[in-house]
């Protein structure tokens, strides 16, 4: 599926291309390890690049690949203008890029500005300086409480668990709002705010497209003298109230990462991670802000028609308020993938991360329905590519992988597991190196054994034993993502009265998309049948599938 040279440069003319662009997540340390050393690295992915091409999706987003000492799977950066050396240089990445560019796929690589790694130069600095010094202002520093100052300046807890104060040899403590090797930087510092346009401009010069915004919610606080205590900002409800998360100042900063954006052609885009409340996500995805905003509302979902139609509408109507497009997204490196999520009994509704308790049964309690999950799973992923707006999936959903839940406690990488023992699963488990083989050292990962360990179950689910099996969960993606392009239309649809339990809803271009979530089989309208998540029951729609029909 080569595209042609006139194509792929009508691509990169398009300022709108990422409207409803389908985005492949990469996790580089997990994808494709070129050198054998057990971690991916950036030849892995050139190697791989004719796989996303055939693949057929229009952009990667690549997770951190940063130097990093790995407190938090990369989310630590100790230099946002440089590759990790165990991961490859920035020459490989230049080559990277042009190896994606030449394939129709463009880049969107993570920025993370909230904090930096504890081993960044610039924290560096900060300690060996003293308290009060223009070092110490790029961070958060105060003076702890009590006498002698050996209490934290306030009782907060990290979102990895634990104080999210750290001191210093000379008494000082430091903010942290994650593990104590990610201090948060002070963005009230102009000159955090110019380095972190320098690094955008270092990207974006490096022929990168755009950038995934890593809690985009955090950055700005409001830090009084005398601060709040954790019990305190847990009773905050008021939007935009609290004085850590989502204020409305940030906005201020994405305006300026703006016209930094704009100064290339096309613009640069950026898609934001942030954890807000429905109704204020439209100011992250402004065009005058970020562009785009990432919703985890099906993520959080039921496999339930009533639930996944509520959040299509809600969604739609918010992104047309914002004039952005609308995100959707099932899976990605922070939560349980959603081949399992659907296999374990429904939560109804309850928000929070589905498959933690599961995972921390080690996987046993309660019993995973295997084929169940992943039925489901093609049929929400077959659901998700027919919405307007861009898709987001993550490496290994497309080979219909599931979460690995029994990695031995002492393999473990995420500081979300060690912290919070027995209460956080952690993150390994959807971290796990993908397979391409269904043998070798680490099925095909490399040629040694994966940082993380693979199940054995991942021989029959690696892209060799699914590449050209009709019904494989593999072609069902590169079916899908084909006909997408073709059928790819206006950013509306149309609900089609149906069943309870069925949602239906018709694109422009007579693209109809019919997910049964019940178990009765269902009729389908007229028309050509252009692809289905599992076989058709004597012309009906089964239960848990979703179906695409072109009407005459
Ligand atoms: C985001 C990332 C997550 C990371 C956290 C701190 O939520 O997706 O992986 O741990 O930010 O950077």
């Amino acid at each position: 599926m080569t595209s042609t040279l006139s194509e792929q440069q009508l691509l990169v003319d398009d300022p709108t291309w990422w409207r409803q662009a389908s985005v492949y997540q990469i996790y580089p340390r997990s994808f494709a390890d070129a050198n054998g050393d057990g971690i991916g690295d950036l030849r892995g992915i050139i190697s791989r690049v004719p796989y996303l091409q055939r693949l057929g999706v229009d952009a990667v987003w690549l997770s951190p690949f940063y130097p990093s000492a790995l407190a938090d799977g990369g989310y630590d950066v100790a230099d946002y203008r440089d590759v990790d050396p165990k991961i490859g240089t920035l020459e490989e990445f230049d080559q990277m890029v042009e190896a994606l560019h030449g394939a129709g796929i463009r880049v969107i690589v993570d920025i993370v500005p909230n904090h930096s790694s504890d081993l960044h130069v610039w924290f560096q600095q900060a300690l060996a300086a003293a308290p009060g010094s223009p070092e110490r202002a790029r961070y958060i520093f105060r003076d702890g409480l009590g006498e002698d100052g050996s209490q934290p300046p306030a009782d907060w807890t990290s979102i990895f668990g634990g104080p999210s104060w750290t001191r210093v040899p000379d008494g000082q403590w430091y903010l942290h709002l994650f593990a104590k090797e990610q201090p948060d930087f002070n963005w009230d510092n102009p000159e955090v705010r110019e380095d972190f346009h320098q690094t955008l401009r270092f990207w974006s010069d490096r022929g990168v497209d755009g950038f995934r915004i890593d809690v985009a919610h955090g950055l700005t606080k409001d830090l009084a003298e005398v601060l709040p205590t954790q019990a305190e900002l847990d009773a905050i409800t008021e939007p935009g109230a609290h004085p850590l998360w989502d204020r409305d100042e940030v906005h201020e900063i994405y305006a300026g990462w703006r016209t930094v954006f704009d100064e290339y052609s096309p613009p640069r885009i950026a898609v934001a991670e942030a954890w807000v409340d429905t109704p204020r996500r439209p100011r992250y995805a402004s065009a005058d802000g970020l562009g785009q905003a990432f919703n985890f509302d099906l993520l959080e979902a039921d496999f339930d028609a009533a639930q996944f139609a509520k959040i299509i509408a809600d969604n739609l109507a918010l992104s047309a308020a914002s004039g952005s497009s609308t995100t959707w997204v099932f899976s990605n490196h922070d939560v349980v993938r959603h081949a399992t999520r659907y296999a374990l009994p429904a939560r109804n509704g309850r928000p929070g991360k589905q498959g933690r308790d599961w995972l921390l049964s080690g996987g046993t309690e309660p019993v995973a329905d295997v084929d169940l999950g992943l039925r489901r799973a093609r049929a929400a992923t077959l659901l998700m590519l027919g919405l307007p707006g861009s898709a987001y999936l993550y490496q290994g959903e497309e080979l219909g992988l599931p979460e690995v839940a029994d990695i031995p406690a002492d393999q473990h990488q995420d500081p979300a597991f060690f912290r919070n023992p027995g209460v956080d699963p952690g993150r390994d488990g959807c971290r796990v190196p993908l397979p391409w083989t269904r043998g070798g050292a680490s099925f095909g990962f490399g040629s040694g054994t994966a940082h993380l360990p693979q199940p054995a179950g991942y021989a029959d689910l690696s892209v060799e034993a699914q590449d050209g099996v009709a019904g494989s969960t593999l072609e069902l993606y590169r079916a899908a993502l084909a006909l997408r392009h073709e059928l790819q239309t206006d950013e509306t649809l149309q609900w089609v009265e149906a069943p309870d339990d069925v949602v239906h809803f018709e694109r422009p271009s007579g693209w109809h998309v019919v997910t049964n979530f019940g178990t009765e089989p269902t009729a389908l309208p007229d028309g050509e049948v252009l692809v289905t998540s599992e076989p058709l029951d004597g012309g009906l729609l089964p239960g848990a599938t979703t179906a695409w029909v072109r009407s005459a």
